[in-house]
């Protein structure tokens, strides 16, 4: 299968890629960036790194003939571009609001739209969110509110894409807690996990978890249309006990 991985350059996205190098179900890799997705360091002996391809696009918002023609043939994407709460106080909420809802929409429609071979599967497209993030505009949570209702109206408009698609489009919501990476997390996102633990107790996942669960969803199907904290554990924890030692 072809996979597309937007925000290939971040925390996650690069973990996806290492992983998806030593899965042999995957068999092209669009990286899809703002900059050149570079092969992930400690690669095993079983990656691959023939099927990777930096796509570099300057807005999320526009996707130019030369962008496309990289995507096409994609049968799912997992995207994670978006803005985690410590990058919050760096930018204007309209930055924020554009990089976490105006490119996930523009994404997802041009990524559904992309040219595929008759009689493929529907497009799956996986959404990394958030474990706090919220659908119900009454429901504003106490910390970090606007920023949990953006991310939950994102969740809304992907879920109502793939409805509305009519079976061409089918979409998931991962929904992270803390994303744990222990030795590779640093001191800023170390704070900020604690922080948000201990006020808000929110879950843990670990990195090869997240990363496996995301990677084995978009290549064997899709669950269901929403993934706690607890399904992505379950689902990444045996998909790596499936996998051959060197790809951990
Ligand atoms: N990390 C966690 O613990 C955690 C927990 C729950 C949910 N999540 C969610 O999971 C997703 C991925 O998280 P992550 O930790 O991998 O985040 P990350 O390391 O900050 O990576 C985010 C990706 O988005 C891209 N990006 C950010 N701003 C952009 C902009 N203005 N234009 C184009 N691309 C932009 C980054 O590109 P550059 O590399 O060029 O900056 C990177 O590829 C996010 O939506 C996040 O909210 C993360």
């Amino acid at each position: 299968m072809k996979l597309i991985v937007a925000g290939s350059t971040g925390f996650v996205g690069t973990e996806v890629i290492r992983q998806a190098l030593a899965n042999p179900a995957v068999t092209s890799i669009a990286a899809l960036a703002r900059r050149v997705t570079t092969v992930p360091q400690s690669t095993g002996p079983g990656a691959d790194t023939t099927k990777l391809t930096s796509v570099v696009c300057e807005d999320f918002e526009r996707y130019p003939e030369r962008v496309t023609r990289e995507l096409a043939g994609a049968d799912a994407c997992i995207w994670l571009i978006g803005v985690t709460p410590s990058h919050l106080k760096k930018m204007p909420w309209q930055e924020v609001r554009k990089i976490c809802l105006d490119y996930t929409v523009a994404g997802l429609a041009a990524s559904a739209q992309l040219p595929r071979a008759p009689a493929s599967k529907p497009f799956r497209f996986l959404y990394v969110s958030g474990a706090n993030a919220e659908r119900d505009p009454r429901k504003k949570p106490w910390v970090l509110g606007d920023y949990c209702l953006l991310r939950g109206d994102v969740e809304s408009r992907v879920l109502e894409h793939a409805k509305e698609s009519r079976g061409a489009v089918e979409a998931c919501i991962a929904k992270p807690g803390l994303i744990d990476a222990p030795g590779r997390t640093g001191l800023m996102m170390k704070t900020v996990q604690t922080i948000g633990r201990s006020l808000i107790g929110l879950p843990k996942v670990d990195l090869g978890e997240m990363a496996a669960a995301l990677l084995e969803q978009a290549v064997n199907g899709l669950e269901k249309d929403t993934l706690l904290n607890a399904d992505l554990v379950r689902i990444g924890t045996k998909a790596l006990a499936n996998l051959p030692r060197y790809s951990h």
